[in-house]
């Protein structure tokens, strides 16, 4: 531990996944704290719409946690995933078919925005029961919350991003009371059923809103960037399959997942191979590039990608889906563009403590292009 990390570092996979099994000994309480400390006028503003994240779910480490997790997992369940698989590959093609038009009006297109967008968003909201609408806001507001949570903003850009997460959670306050307040099953109700109050709703909200999308727009993100830069193994036109789609999205989730890293915190003097931690010691875990057999010279066979969406209680409720989400938008993408390659300069990257991935991935046609097909 430096003056500069204020967390112990756990990088060996074993040690990984052995925090994660020690509830009682490493809690999620700081899990959604702010890395770099808000300044009083941000926390005003936060203030000022009664912005509050009381420990819910993903920071819960009381025994209300089951409960709880186990009223949002009816809404991921193995065959209701399944299910979404037509309306997810619809919704890729869709966005594919308007990107490989893109390109050949303009030359080039940036697949962030034009494939790995929106197609996440979609499918939350639709499965849990919530209005689409507002999706440009809410991507927006998602990337200003994890910066304003996982990065290191200065005073002024704290502003900023404080007016953002304030914009977010009056509208999320909005949502929640109309979902309460209308018929049919959404996880806001469901929610309030079980007994959670507005504002504990909120909280939940404001982390699965921002954590079932963004994270797996990212996670796409740079599966396309690593695809078409080649980097991977894979070439791009073999992406085209189900098959290397998937093991493609898998080597991403073991070298350079989109969630590089996530947090814990000693609940009591205890020990991690041999060496003491004192109560209150934060812990960095890392979750993704310390894998043996990762990477573009990995051995075949099962990937070790299992740490990517953490261990144990509170392992990840969103992994069946976002695996399937960014295997299938890659495979339609590869599929629409064929022969597609990197354009343009080297892109900007998001780098926040726990959240990665380009910011844009422009690709051009490589030689000859065949012309968009039909829908
Ligand atoms: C590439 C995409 C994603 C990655 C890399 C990712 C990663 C993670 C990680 C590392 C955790 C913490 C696990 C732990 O503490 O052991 C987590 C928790 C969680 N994730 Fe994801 N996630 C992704 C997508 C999603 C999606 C699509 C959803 C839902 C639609 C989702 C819902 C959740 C929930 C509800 C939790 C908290 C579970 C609990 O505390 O019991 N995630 N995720």
């Amino acid at each position: 531990m430096s003056a500069q990390c204020p967390y112990r570092v756990v990088r060996e996979p074993a040690e990984v996944r052995e925090v994660l099994h020690r509830p009682d000994d490493f809690g999620p309480a700081n899990a959604l704290l702010a890395v770099t400390p808000l300044s009083g006028p941000a926390l005003r503003i936060l203030q000022g719409a009664r912005f509050a994240l009381p420990p819910v779910l993903a920071s819960n480490d009381t025994s209300s946690h089951p409960g709880i997790r186990k009223v949002v997992a009816g809404f991921f369940t193995p065959a209701t995933v399944e299910s979404m698989e037509p309306r997810i590959r619809q919704l890729a093609k869709e966005a594919a078919y308007e990107a490989a038009n893109g390109l050949a009006a303009a030359g080039s297109v940036e697949l962030v925005q034009a494939v790995a967008a929106l197609p996440p968003a979609v499918v939350m909201l639709e499965m849990l029961g919530l209005p689409v609408r507002d999706l440009p806001e809410l991507k927006a507001w998602s990337l200003d919350s994890l910066e304003l949570f996982w990065g290191w903003p200065g005073p002024e850009r704290q502003l900023e991003l404080a007016r953002s997460a304030a914009d977010f959670y009056r509208w999320l306050r909005k949502l929640v009371l109309e979902s309460v307040a209308s018929p049919g099953r959404n996880l806001f109700t469901s929610l309030h059923e079980h007994g959670l109050s507005t504002p504990e709703i909120c909280s939940l909200g404001y982390f699965l809103l921002i954590a079932g999308q963004e994270t797996t727009t990212q996670l796409i993100s740079t599966a396309l960037f690593r695809l078409a830069e080649g980097s991977m193994g894979i070439a791009w036109d073999e992406a085209t399959s189900k098959d290397k789609a998937t093991e493609l999205v898998r080597r991403v989730l073991a070298d350079e997942s989109s969630v590089p890293t996530w947090r814990r915190v000693a609940s009591r003097d205890t020990e991690l191979n041999g060496e003491a931690i004192l109560a209150g010691e934060e812990v960095l875990l890392e979750l993704t590039g310390n894998h043996a057999g990762a990477g573009a010279s990995a051995p075949k066979g099962p990937l070790p990608y299992g740490l990517a969406f953490g261990s144990g209680i509170h392992r990840c409720l969103g992994a069946k889906l976002a695996e399937l989400e960014a295997a299938v938008v890659v495979e339609e993408t590869a599929a629409a563009l064929p022969g597609a390659t990197l354009h343009g300069p080297e892109p900007e990257w998001i780098r926040l403590l726990s959240f990665q991935a380009p910011r844009t991935v422009t690709v051009a046609r490589l030689g000859s292009w065949a012309k968009a097909g039909t829908c």
